[in-house]
């Protein structure tokens, strides 16, 4: 794993959008995206630049189950608001929140996702340490599937809706397998909340209960941070 802080998160996220530039020049045409609090200046950023990503695929890592992809809240609908309206892909793919049978839902996402390699996996880090809806206890053996959401997920997430209420139950991820086949896996980790599981993270402590610690074995990972090594820390 290669890791490198800044002190500017203005300067990390260039960082990332160079990563991305870089990657896609190196031949990079399916690409594995996130949504969440932290991609939303790298997208900002991203659309300002003049990549083009129409000879490209993108696979979302999740999606809840329940919203439509009007829904304001449901990862469609903020894929095509940060970055598809400016940025279209050639073709892009979401697990869809409102199948019938969610877990036909989740072998046909995971049956798509192998019939197109993943060069490159764009991650975000929640504060337990999952990557996707990939959970603490999450076999990192699993494939595209069903998660019951977290409490502490679902209370992380309700500043998106108007209460904990409306935040959905249940939603759709890679597995943390689908995930480690990407060829190159970018994790970005902003602010102190993240502070404590990326330090579990990089002491490669590689263990399902840190669904992340996964990534310790994946040959080509870059994280990014804004976090300061501290002395006993990280
Ligand atoms: C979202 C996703 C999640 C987020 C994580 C961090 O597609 O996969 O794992 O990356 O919950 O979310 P933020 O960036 O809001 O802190």
């Amino acid at each position: 794993m290669i890791i490198k802080r800044f002190s500017s998160v203005d300067e990390l996220y260039a960082q990332a959008v160079a990563t991305i530039v870089e990657a896609k020049q190196n031949g990079a045409t399916t690409f594995g995206l996130a949504t969440g609090g932290t991609m939303e200046p790298l997208y900002a950023k991203i659309c300002k630049t003049d990549i083009d990503f129409s000879d490209c695929t993108s696979f979302n890592l999740d999606e809840y189950v329940g919203l439509e992809a009007t829904h304001e809240q449901s990862y469609a609908y903020y894929m095509n608001k940060h970055l598809f309206h400016q940025k279209p892909f050639q073709a892009s793919y979401l697990p869809n929140g409102l199948a019938a049978d969610p877990l036909e839902e989740a072998a046909r996402y995971e049956a798509l996702l192998q019939q197109h390699s993943l060069d490159f996996q764009l991650l975000g880090i929640g504060q337990n340490g999952h990557i996707g809806f990939n959970e603490p206890g999450t076999p990192f053996d699993s494939l595209t599937h069903l998660v019951t959401l977290e409490e502490s997920t679902r209370q992380a997430n309700a500043r998106f809706f108007s209460s904990i209420d409306e935040v959905p139950t249940h939603a759709y991820t890679m597995g943390i397998q689908s995930i480690m086949r990407a060829k190159c896996i970018l994790l970005i980790a902003v602010g102190e909340t993240k502070r404590d599981v990326l330090q579990r993270v990089l002491a490669l402590d590689y263990t399902e209960d840190v669904p992340a610690s996964a990534l310790s074995k994946h040959p080509n990972v870059i994280i990014l941070t804004d976090l300061q090594e501290e002395e006993n820390k990280l």
